[in-house]
């Protein structure tokens, strides 16, 4: 059976009711809780900041799994940990100096991930990909939720799943944008091990059942 994992975005959840989100997180079988922070300098949208992710980590049971869609993130690594960040994704366009970034996570006690844009090469990660808890890759342009999958990524992540396994790094492979219960199946064929997912579970009748199926994929 699969031990895939599953990353409930909040992106699209109901903001006025952020309590009663997290509370269906909470009871669901999902494995983290995916906090997307964006600048509007990265990407062309603003969302929260650390009261917010606070707020969140006070209530929430699953891991925050922050993926981070801001310029210069190596200012605020330390202010993420605090606010209770387990897992932090940095981007590779954002990130000069990415093995002292990665190195810094790790020491502040976080998980290290690096996302890539869908444009951006695998292959450029090949030296550092030891030093990963977890590769993302975009399969959508960062900056909003409920668009739609980039059928390229599927090369991506074969090779990208090629190098992982030819390494022995034991590196994760996440996906984020446009997961659905449709595409799920081939994702994991792809060789995913983590499903980001904010539209197909959030816009959902019954999200907790979207999330045991997906779980189940
Ligand atoms: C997009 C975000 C995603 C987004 C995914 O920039 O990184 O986490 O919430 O949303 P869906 O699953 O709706 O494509
Ligand atoms: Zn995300």
């Amino acid at each position: 059976m699969s031990q895939h994992l599953i990353s409930p975005s909040i992106l699209t959840a109901d903001f006025l009711h952020l309590e009663r989100e997290i509370g269906m997180v909470n009871q669901s079988e999902a494995d983290l809780l995916h906090l997307d922070i964006m600048d509007g300098h990265f990407v062309p949208n603003l969302t929260f900041g650390f009261t917010v992710i606070r707020q969140i980590k006070s209530i929430s049971e699953k891991p925050l799994d922050v993926h981070l869609m801001i310029t210069n993130p190596d200012r605020y690594l330390e202010a993420y940990r605090d606010a209770g960040a387990d897992w932090l994704t940095v981007h590779y366009e954002t990130c000069p100096h990415l093995h002292r970034t990665i190195q810094q996570i790790g020491e502040l006690g976080m998980k290290p991930a690096v996302s890539l844009n869908p444009h951006t090469e695998v292959s450029l990660l090949e030296p550092i990909l030891k030093e990963l808890n977890m590769v993302l890759v975009m399969t959508v342009n960062p900056g909003f939720g409920g668009q739609q999958f980039i059928e390229a990524s599927y090369a991506k992540i074969r090779k990208l799943r090629k190098m992982i396994d030819e390494t022995g790094a034991g590196t994760l492979i996440q996906v984020d944008g446009g997961v659905t219960e449709a595409n799920i199946g081939d994702l994991l064929s792809a060789g995913v091990d983590v499903f980001v997912v904010g539209n197909t579970i959030f816009a959902a009748d019954k999200p907790l059942q979207v999330i045991s199926n997906l779980k189940k994929a």
